[in-house]
């Protein structure tokens, strides 16, 4: 059987915490679509482009994962795909109520749409791309946090947003 699933995010920017819901998800299935939201109310520091870019260089070991841009509803985008279902990752207990209510109303709105969740490894528990820019913004180390391909990119970016020049 051809299994097909999505792993939906706004990856801004991707972090070894996605990687690690990618790596394991792609196990699962024949072909995992990373799909890279555009139309949501966060405040992005990378384009569409940039993060689908930064996503394909980190993607490229694994096999069977490809990645989208996804620009409606996820449902649709599940649908039109064939998708055998969502995937998501749960972190700490925080994540539960929103993914708890994301499910919920994604399976209102297209019953048949499954999400399945991988609990996030030790090592990426607490990571969020939020963090990740603030660390880099404030000239900290995200060698460990996000792959290597989106570290200079995300220092001057950041460091621009904070008003930090390099010298
Ligand atoms: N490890 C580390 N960090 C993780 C993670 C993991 N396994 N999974 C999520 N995160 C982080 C992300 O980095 C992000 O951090 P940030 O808020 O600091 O940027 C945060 O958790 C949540 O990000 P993400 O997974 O990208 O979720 P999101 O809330 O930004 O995006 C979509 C949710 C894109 C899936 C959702 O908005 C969507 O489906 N949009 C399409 C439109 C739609 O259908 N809307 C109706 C939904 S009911």
């Amino acid at each position: 059987m051809n299994r097909i699933a999505v792993y939906p995010g706004t990856f801004d920017p991707v972090t070894f915490g996605h990687l690690d819901i990618i790596r394991r998800g792609a196990l699962l299935v024949d072909r995992l679509v990373v799909a890279v939201a555009v139309n949501t109310e966060k405040q992005f520091l990378f384009t569409t482009q940039e993060r689908i870019r930064f996503l394909e260089e980190a993607v490229s070991p694994f096999p069977g994962v490809e990645v989208c841009q996804m620009d409606g509803l996820l449902v649709n985008f599940v649908r039109e795909l064939g998708a055998d279902f969502v995937l998501r990752g749960l972190r700490a207990v925080s994540d539960f109520e929103y993914e708890f209510q994301m499910a919920g109303m994604n399976r209102k709105l297209s019953p048949e749409v499954e999400t399945i969740f991988l609990v996030s490894g030790e090592e990426t528990m607490f990571l969020s791309s939020r963090l990740v820019k603030e660390i880099a913004g404030m000239g900290g180390d995200v060698s460990r946090f996000t792959p290597a391909c989106v570290i200079p990119e995300l220092g001057r970016r950041m460091m621009a947003r904070l008003g930090r020049g390099s010298g």
